[in-house]
């Protein structure tokens, strides 16, 4: 494709503007196009009907019977859960061909534009029908496509767009979902435009007074609409003030991509505690008229990865707190969410996380966007699979069909955000065993460098020492590894090359609020749960504490990636089982079903590894004590109280009474650890990062208090709580938007007379709504129920539960929330909606 240059310095002082003709030549004109680019939302009034007949496609199919919906739709979150299922799926039914389709007009006005459909992502194997013909087809289901539908479009009369979606089982290690999973625009657009994903920023120099912001845009010409154009492109600030702009007259014939080179003085550099964003608005004339307009977000700032230093953002240095996020949104499936997918990063804020690995596929759009707000990093990974099957209808199927597209259609979405700071080609991909994978991987890194050469290119390995041997990690730009604590120092000694980082780390399993005595490492526990000792993980994986001690002892290492940040639906490791009943599926442990890996629950609820992360990642001071204290007939017994605190000391006291103080670092907590792996062989190892008491229980009140200098910065109480007496619901937020898609998350708390949290209730509780909202979902974090997500009633799985409400839209007023149970007293809130 032809490129054309164009350099302008700018000044934001003087906002000036400078036309500068780079091709004068006008070879014919065509006729007058005049208005700007439609871009809008297509996802309301679908209709979606589950398995097939064959003439689904058809302009007259009769689809009257067929459920009314809007998207974003994930059918499988629906259930039911089904031992049928592979529970590494969920135990969801993530299978089967449906079909979703779709009436509607565009003006006559039109006619003669290009009217395109966007696809975020449909999982998966869509095929796209416009008035019965096939206009596209994209089977991996975590990319982002557009089909034109052009050619079919009927401009002033009904038009019908339908979308066949085939997910197989046995697709996935994880939950997919199945259906038009993210959101879909439909944009009526002038031949010549500026294609799909068509702007590509990048800021080469970068300095306090002035930054060059280089702006790659494509414009294609979809009718042989050959002239002179002009591109305008200016730059906004996070306030929407003009800082620069530039414009440039093309003479085009083809397609083309024209390079724009701007100044912008002073820049305001996006970083973590300040994560400025600018906008550069596109605008292509013709004749002085105005026929497409396009917007691109992005932020000035400066990567550099070394040996020396590890990872510079802006020039300083910046360790990798991350964690690996599974794109499902617990209860609400997989259908994307902007509100639970903000949620989720604000969770993992609050533990002091910096950085996010989308393990193991493309993310979705949101989730980028708001870590582009919110000042996270981003490692943005393409495939957990090659060639080689990880299972049996995975990626594989269309590995050689596909790859190369896919890979360069993700990073053109999606290398304008300032957050993404690597490529991943690939998540522990069994090439890593076989000569070629080091082929492999070199095509893979240099179509990654081709698209975009500002960024390195990582894998996150777990064969180790193969992945070296085969010279898979040699090729790529960043070594990760997986659960490899024990070896940076040997990979780094041997590989002097090498920047490595910990890609997955920790794969700590244990349940919410769940507490097994004595405390002891084991693969499985009768319950189905796992303790929340914070000790156990399946045998490939360790504590979180050992990787920490890695890190700090690694202090060129890039940081790590915890495995992982949320609970995620499918995968129950350690509850893997098959069974006869299973043929050789997971589901031999039912219902265990969802993970058990996770800082904080499916429902969002903070598991006890949430303070540890928090207590080595955060400084604000805090101090948090565990198990809860109802231990029912247990006087006298000794139950061993961890401590997770960023203070210097710590000191408890059961009912008043001091039981010491304990130092952080000096007194040391021996937790199990049956790694052969580690070190040498041994079956305890002393962690420097929590602190213990045994204390002999006797109901009452157990109190921590944190100490620096000796004064007291941070404490937490925990009460044996009697019986349950009534509900409290605690909203995240009481106002949310009428938009339809807002949502308020709320923690539903069985707590005693005194108002003391319940650690063991279990009640089943029953909500009534009344007001412009619905109940999206309910959830508790307990990995192995089969109750429903979509329903009015949850039990409290150790105190608590959630119910999620969402606006309608157009409606604003007050929603009423009942919660009620057998034996307690309701409660009530009320949220708003506007
Ligand atoms: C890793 C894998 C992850 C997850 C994890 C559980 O090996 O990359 O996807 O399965 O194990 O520990």
């Amino acid at each position: 494709m032809k490129k054309i240059n164009n350099k302008i310095t700018l000044t934001s002082t003087f906002n000036l503007v400078l036309c500068l003709c780079v091709f004068v030549q006008l070879s014919c004109s065509q006729s007058r196009i005049n208005t700007q680019r439609v871009s809008q939302s297509f996802n309301q009034d679908w209709t979606f009907g589950k398995g097939e007949i064959g003439s689904e496609s058809e302009i007259d199919f009769d689809d009257s019977s067929w459920r009314k919906l809007d998207l974003p739709h994930d059918w499988a979150i629906e259930g039911p859960f089904d031992k049928k299922h592979d529970t590494r799926t969920g135990g969801l039914p993530i299978y089967g061909t449906s079909w979703y389709r779709k009436n509607f007009t565009i003006d006559a006005k039109h006619k003669g534009k290009q009217v395109t459909v966007e696809f975020d992502g449909v999982m998966n194997n869509a095929e796209i029908f416009i008035n019965g013909e096939k206009a596209g087809e994209r089977p991996f289901g975590y990319i982002s496509f557009e089909v034109d539908l052009t050619p079919y479009i009927k401009f002033g009369q009904e038009n019908i767009i339908a979308v066949r979606v085939d997910p197989k089982e046995l697709s996935a290690r994880w939950y997919p979902g199945a259906g038009i999973y993210r959101n879909t625009y439909l944009n009526i657009k002038s031949p010549v435009n500026i294609t799909y994903n068509g702007t590509y920023i990048t800021t080469p120099m970068v300095s306090e007074t002035e930054s060059e912001v280089v702006i790659e845009t494509t414009i294609e010409n979809k009718q042989n609409l050959r002239g002179k154009y002009s591109l305008q492109t200016s730059i906004l600030n996070a306030n929407g003030k003009v800082m620069a702009k530039s414009s440039i007259v093309v003479n085009l014939e083809k397609e083309l991509i024209v390079v724009d080179k701007i100044k912008v003085s002073n820049p305001v550099l996006w970083d973590l505690d300040n994560p400025h964003l600018y906008t550069a608005e596109s605008v292509l004339l013709k004749n002085g008229s105005q026929i497409d307009n396009y917007e691109t977000t992005f932020g000035i700032r400066t990567i550099k990865y070394s040996k020396e230093k590890g990872f510079e953002l802006n020039g300083n240095q910046v360790k990798f707190k991350g964690v690996c996020l599974h794109h499902d949104l617990g209860p609400l499936g997989s259908a994307v969410n902007y509100r639970a997918t903000e949620r989720q990063l604000e969770i993992m804020k609050s533990i002091g996380v910096n950085a996010i690995r989308t393990s193991h596929n493309p993310p979705s759009k949101e989730q980028l966007e708001l870590c582009d707000k919110m000042g996270i990093l981003v490692q943005l990974e393409a495939f957990d699979e090659w060639a080689i099957a990880k299972v049996e209808n995975g990626y594989n199927k269309i590995w050689d069909e596909w790859h190369e597209r896919d890979l360069r259609d993700m990073i053109k979405r999606d290398r304008n955000h300032p957050s993404v700071v690597m490529w991943s080609i690939g998540n522990e991909i069994r090439e890593q065993r076989n000569k070629k994978g080091a082929e492999v991987a070199k095509h893979l890194v240099a179509i990654c460098h081709d698209e975009d050469p500002t960024r390195p290119v990582t894998a996150g390995f777990n064969s180790y020492p193969q992945s070296i041997k085969n010279g898979l990690a040699e090729a790529v730009d960043l070594v990760g590894f997986n659960y490899k604590a024990t070896q940076y120092d040997k990979v780094v000694k041997n590989n002097p090359n090498f920047i490595v980082y910990g890609a997955e780390t920790a794969s700590t399993v244990s349940s919410r609020g769940v507490y097994h005595l004595p405390v002891k490492n084991y693969d499985r526990h009768e319950s189905l749960q796992v303790s929340s000792y914070d000790i156990i993980s399946p045998p490939w994986a360790y504590p979180p504490d050992f990787e920490t001690y890695a890190q700090e002892t690694m202090p060129h290492s890039l940081g790590e990636f915890v495995w992982t940040g949320f609970d995620y639906l499918g995968e129950p490791t350690p509850y893997n089982g098959r069974d006869n009943e299973t043929h050789g599926k997971w589901g031999g442990d039912w219902p265990s079903r969802s993970s058990y890996f996770g800082i904080v629950d499916l429902a969002g609820f903070p598991k006890d590894r949430y303070y540890y992360y928090q207590s080595r990642w955060t400084e604000k001071p805090m101090v948090h004590i565990l198990p809860h204290w109802n231990w029912e007939n247990s006087e006298h017994r000794e139950i061993p109280v961890y401590c997770y605190t960023n203070a210097e000391e710590a000191e408890l006291f059961l009912n008043g009474k001091s039981l010491g103080k304990k130092v952080m670092g000096v007194d040391k907590t021996t937790i199990p650890a049956e790694f052969s792996w580690w070190k040498k062989p041994q079956t305890t190892w002393e962690s420097p990062y929590r602190l213990n008491w045994n204390v002999a229980y006797e109901p009452g009140e157990l109190k921590v208090v944190a100490y620096n200098d000796g004064k007291a910065v941070a404490e937490k109480i925990i009460v044996t709580a009697g019986e349950p007496d009534h509900i409290e619901l605690i909203p995240d937020r009481t106002e949310i938007d009428a938009d339809g898609s807002d949502l308020s998350f709320v923690t539903v708390k069985v707590v005693d007379k005194d108002g003391n949290f319940c650690p063991l209730a279990d009640n089943l509780i029953n909500f009534k709504i009344d007001g412009p909202a619905s109940i999206a979902a309910v959830g508790n974090g307990n990995a192995a129920t089969t109750e429903p997500f979509q329903a009015n009633y949850r039990k409290a799985f150790n105190g608590l539960c959630m119910l999620i409400i969402k606006s309608k839209k157009g409606v604003s007023g007050e929603v009423s929330i009942e919660a009620s149970s057998n034996g307690m007293t309701n409660g009530n809130v009320k949220v708003f909606t506007k």
